[in-house]
């Protein structure tokens, strides 16, 4: 239940969970896309681009969503960017067979953790960026 501009709810979204399938989401980027080599699960996160102008930020938030609730339920997760990269579109359409009137915005990939990275040293964030006015 992601919040959506006028609560349009634009996202539609193709879970796959065929290791097959799963392993040929590798090949849709040169690099970034990895994580699909080991992944247990993939989200196509794809949209009806023109029934609102806030589609991209609706399905961010959406798929940020899953990454997060993901995370909470200790499993790991990552984007792969699809929106504006033609090749790669091509090819997650014809995986998660999604219809051409939608666009794709990105695949999550999700799975079991292989490693527990190091949590950022919130004493070095950019705190530069924020700006009091
Ligand atoms: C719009 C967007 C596009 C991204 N595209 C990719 C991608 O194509 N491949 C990838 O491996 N990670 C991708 N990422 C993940 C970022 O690289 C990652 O969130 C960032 O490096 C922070 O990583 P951290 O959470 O480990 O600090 C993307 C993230 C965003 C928000």
């Amino acid at each position: 239940m992601s919040p959506s501009g006028k609560r349009i709810n634009p996202w539609h979204f193709f879970v796959l969970t065929d290791t097959d399938k799963i392993r040929q989401l590798t090949a849709c980027r040169t690099y970034g896309s990895q994580m699909f080599d080991t992944a247990q699960a993939a989200i196509v996160v794809a949209l009806e681009a023109d029934k609102t102008d806030v589609w991209q930020c609706d399905g961010a938030i959406a798929a940020h969503n899953m990454l997060l609730a993901a995370e909470d339920l200790g499993l790991g997760g990552c984007w792969c960017q699809i929106y504006s990269r033609e090749s790669s579109d091509r090819l997650v359409r014809d995986i998660a067979q999604v219809p051409q009137q939608l666009t794709i915005l990105c695949v999550l990939s999700l799975g079991y953790k292989d490693e527990q990275r190091k949590d950022y040293d919130i004493d070095k964030l950019s705190y530069d960026k924020i700006h009091w006015t």
